[in-house]
């Protein structure tokens, strides 16, 4: 495979970066992940919009523009012959000489750019959104700026596998006993022909595949409510799914082992996904 770093096009096992990189020690950066479908980018430019909303939020400089950004995702497409899947780009605040808490020179520190793709053959017609996920509930204890997509995922990585040891696919996670989000997508309920989901804050991640669905729901007449939900409602809802990059729309059949309808797919989840599949190729 080849990967993008700091300006080059290199096989994957000649790509290093400094030990000193601070998102090697403190986490200290962002990335992005754009889904690929039939070789084309789906939603750069959100991803590209919320990647430099995020690099703002740390004071962190961008060392590529979005024309250059877009070049480099191509070429990585085409390099790698990349039909369905994703690329994966981090941007790190760089590899200052030593381990400090203060945060370097940026004048003299250069941050670090990766990009790399990952080939997920099947990805659209993947037979997991026809049989639905299963989801348990932990608490969200993530820090407060869950807007920014930072690098800093052991809570949703332990998360996953508090799932995965529970016999289901991925966790929600609660504060206040309101559902915050997947632990690596947005949430949602449906409830008759209404689609509920947490409204943005510095709570939950913005995501770019959240927006564009949100639109194709108006623009089919679905009714969008903007709100927090509990778990419980959760649970007695129609029906329920996510969204990401990653998995697009994907419904959610079960939550703390409690079956949601009929236990299967319903109505709304699998028609979103239809949608959003034939907008985006
Ligand atoms: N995750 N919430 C969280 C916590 C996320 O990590 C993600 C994305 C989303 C959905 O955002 P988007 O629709 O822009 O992908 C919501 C990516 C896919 C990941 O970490 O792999």
């Amino acid at each position: 495979r080849t990967v993008y770093l700091n300006g080059q096009y290199l096989p994957e096992n000649e790509a290093s970066v400094s030990i000193f990189d601070r998102g090697f020690l403190m986490a200290d950066g962002v990335y992005e992940v754009t889904s690929v479908l039939g070789g084309k980018l789906i939603d750069f430019d959100g991803h590209a919009v919320r990647l430099q909303r995020s690099l703002d939020a740390l004071d962190i400089r961008n060392p590529i523009s979005v024309a250059d950004l877009l070049e480099v995702h191509r070429e990585l497409v085409r390099l790698n012959e990349i039909d369905e899947g994703m690329i994966y780009l981090q941007i790190t605040r760089g590899a200052p000489g030593d381990r400090d808490f203060v945060f370097p020179d940026p004048e003299t520190t250069e941050p670090t750019i990766v990009l790399f793709t990952q080939a997920k053959p099947g990805l659209a017609d993947s037979p997991a959104a026809k049989i639905g996920m299963k989801v348990i509930s932990i608490e969200d204890i993530r820090w407060g700026r869950r807007d920014i997509k930072t690098v800093q995922l052991l809570y949703p990585s332990m998360g996953k596998m508090m799932a995965k040891k529970a016999g289901a696919d991925d966790a929600w996670m609660i504060e206040d006993g309101f559902v915050t989000e997947g632990t690596s997508n947005n949430a949602y309920i449906v409830k008759g022909n209404k689609i509920i989901t947490r409204a943005l804050s510095n709570d939950i991640l913005h995501g770019i595949t959240r927006a564009a669905v949100l639109r194709f729901a108006q623009e089919a007449q679905m009714e969008v409510e903007e709100r927090n939900f509990t778990i419980e409602e959760a649970k007695a809802a129609d029906e329920a799914f996510v969204t990401s990059a990653s998995t697009f729309v994907m419904p959610v059949v079960e939550i703390d082992g409690v079956a949601l309808g009929a236990g299967v797919p319903g109505r709304v989840a699998p028609r979103l996904r239809e949608i959003y599949l034939e907008e985006s190729l």
